[in-house]
């Protein structure tokens, strides 16, 4: 960590960048000294109000009350489409690339209106109001922003599930959110793949008797059964929409989406975001870090199906006025070059991407990368789990021919939008560290008691204040959202990552310190894992624990003990995997399942994860301490049995 490569500040643009390094302390500094003043002088200059807010900040960590902006009325879909239309009405806001390299889409801000309106308009028609929850499970089309766009205009509430989920995964989040209604597409299609949506949303449907409208986008004129009372062809209702609807005034407070995202216990929370204080966050970071400046083209290659897709892809990005991409495919198909093909098609400016990939990329060779010109290239962003240096190097060198910046930005959905990264213009870069705090952004570091420890230091990462883009509730269960993020250490919000912090005041994260798994970037509970094992009949018990894994970052190490007498063999382990895939999707699949007779248990019956780690990472010399486990003899048969 101390003795790691700094890369100084240098031009990396013709623009002058936003924030230079006297900037960015000048304005930190009064972020955190006068929070009234500065996120004041901030909502003004970054969101159009109808009306302005009483207060800005009324927070209360002991109790997880979290409100910005209270009073203050607005719009989102407003704020990202219709207040550009006077100067950018031809400007494009969307570029769409399809799977296929021979397919995109160009859509102009006013299409853009045009699009979300009829889209609003459908939704009213089928009774949609202000408040009312839902569902959307869409391939990487535009249609997917529409959706989004279109809720917000009419004020309802949307919750977009990613459609590598599976039907019962879907069902679930259906049911906990209470949507009635869900807009879909006939099928996606991912690197020449077929993705069912529309059957896998019937086969969901059938648990979820409260929805009354199905709206079915056809992209793929895919083969699908129809439920005439239930489904609507939206190519046709769109037809006979009109390209105008008035927007819905909101309160700051009013709730813009619910993201469904796991934690350390079985069932995935439903995080609640607000409207005024996310979008100034959202909008802000993506001005800043991105360094973003009008006419850039801006690609963010995440799903829609996540925080990133939302903040990064959507949100953000349209509330500046931006062109953003939307990537309908995979980095690897046709070619390993595919993300490389579309920068120099596109002339992308600014490109954010996930570890996993760049890894996956790298271990195909730099012949695919330069192969590429990559010269509109200004900045390359990383995101979702740690960097590790090669990878960085690799990126910083072969993609950006050391002239790009890398912006390493550490966020959750929780927090809505980036909390620490470097800003590029001000921040010198150490390959692998997220570096310093965005403005208002109070990390600390706090020992395993508790204490906030200074300077140099390792331990659990909190925030000491609230930040405009924080999350506000799990919806329909506030006490859990108090209890799973401000309970353990009495007034601070609890990230659940780990993190050094070094001389210079750089943040260097060590990943998540309880039972969440960050598998390619996409994160699980452990517990959900062995809930979905548990459900197969030969199974007594299951303990699923994270290896790290070259180019996931983790991989997902399953112990499964089956009931007297059943031998493991491949025909069980394929049930298992399948029951994975039902139950949550293929992300889910473990990358390796040993047969175990007994787990590792303290004498009162809890499974003791730490040993299980150690003989998943196989690093079974550093054990430690079997003596508190009810039998100690349990260990060396796991060990002679582990799988590398
Ligand atoms: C991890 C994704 C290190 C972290 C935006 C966090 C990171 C979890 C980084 C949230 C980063 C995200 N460096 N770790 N730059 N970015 N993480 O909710 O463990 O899908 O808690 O949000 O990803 O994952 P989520």
């Amino acid at each position: 960590m101390s003795d790691s490569k700094t890369y100084p500040i240098k031009q990396f643009s013709t623009h002058t960048p936003h924030i230079d390094e006297e900037k960015y302390l000048r304005m930190y500094q009064q972020s955190v000294q006068e929070p009234e003043k500065f996120w004041s002088r901030m909502a003004h200059e970054f969101i159009d109000w109808f009306e302005p807010w009483k207060t800005v900040k009324n927070v209360d960590y002991k109790t997880a009350s979290i409100k910005w902006f209270e009073g203050g009325k607005l719009n989102v879909s407003y704020n990202c489409i219709d207040r550009h239309l006077k100067d950018k009405a031809d400007h494009t806001a969307i570029i769409w690339e399809g799977d296929e390299p021979d397919q995109q889409r160009y859509i102009s801000y006013q299409e853009l209106h045009d699009e979300v309106c009829k889209m609003a308009n459908a939704l009213k028609s089928r009774g949609v109001k202000k408040g009312d929850r839902v569902c959307i499970y869409m391939p990487m089309i535009p249609e997917v922003g529409f959706a989004m766009l279109a809720c917000a205009r009419i004020g309802a509430i949307h919750s977009v599930v990613f459609g590598g989920f599976s039907p019962e995964a879907l069902k679930s989040r259906i049911l906990d959110s209470d949507c009635r209604v869900v807009i879909t597409a006939d099928a996606g299609v991912r690197g020449g793949k077929t993705v069912p949506l529309k059957a896998n949303t019937d086969k969901a449907l059938q648990h979820c008797p409260d929805v009354h409208s199905v709206f079915v986008v056809k992209h793929r004129l895919a083969d699908i059964d129809w439920h005439a009372e239930r489904d609507i062809d939206y190519n046709e209702l769109k037809k006979e929409m009109e390209s105008e609807c008035p927007v819905e005034t909101m309160d700051a407070e009013d709730p813009l989406f619910i993201l469904y995202t796991s934690g350390s216990t079985g069932k995935p929370k439903g995080v609640l975001h607000t409207s005024g204080g996310y979008l100034l966050h959202v909008a802000m970071t993506h001005k800043y870090i991105f360094d973003y400046h009008d006419g850039d083209i801006y690609w963010c290659t995440a799903d829609a199906g996540w925080i990133t897709g939302h903040s990064y892809i959507f949100y953000g990005p349209l509330a500046n006025g931006a062109t953003t991409l939307v990537f309908e495919g995979v980095p690897s198909y046709p070619t390993p070059s595919r993300f490389w093909q579309v920068v120099d098609k596109h002339k992308v400016n600014i490109f954010y991407t996930a570890p996993t990939a760049i890894r996956a990329l790298m271990a195909v060779g730099d012949d695919a990368v330069k192969s590429t010109s990559r010269k509109s290239l200004r900045l390359l962003g990383s995101v979702g789990e740690p960097i590790n240096v090669e990878a960085w190097e690799w990126y910083y060198k072969v993609v950006g021919d050391e002239r790009c910046p890398i912006v390493d930005t550490w966020w959750q959905t929780e927090t809505g939008g980036i909390l620490i990264s470097p800003l590029p213009g001000a921040t010198p870069l150490k390959p692998g560290s997220a570096t310093r705090p965005f403005f208002g952004v109070q990390p600390a570091i706090l020992d395993q008691d508790g204490n906030e420890l200074d300077g140099k230091a390792s331990g659990y990462l909190v925030m000491k204040d609230s930040w405009p883009g924080q999350m506000r509730s799990v919806y329909g269960d506030h006490d859990r959202f108090f209890q799973t993020y401000f309970s353990q250490y009495s007034g601070y919000y609890f990230t659940g990552d780990g993190a050094n912090r070094d001389e210079d005041g750089y943040y260097w994260i060590t990943g998540r310190v309880d039972d969440v798994l960050n598998v390619s970037g996409h994160r699980m509970g452990t517990a959900e894992v062995e809930n979905a094992l548990d459900l197969h009949p030969l199974v007594a018990e299951s303990a699923v624990v994270g290896y790290p894994h070259d180019i996931k970052g983790q991989g997902i190490y399953a112990f499964v003990i089956f009931k007297n007498g059943v031998e493991f063999n491949d025909e069980i382990k394929q049930q298992l995997i399948d029951i994975i895939t039902e139950e949550i999707g293929p992300i889910a699949k473990p990358d390796k399942i040993q047969w175990a007779p007994d787990l590792p248990k303290t004498r009162s019956g809890k499974i003791m994860r730490r040993i299980l780690r150690k003989i998943a990472e196989n690093q079974v010399d550093s054990i430690g301490d079997t003596s508190t486990l009810a039998d100690p003899s349990v260990v060396q048969h796991l060990i002679d049995n582990r799988l590398h």
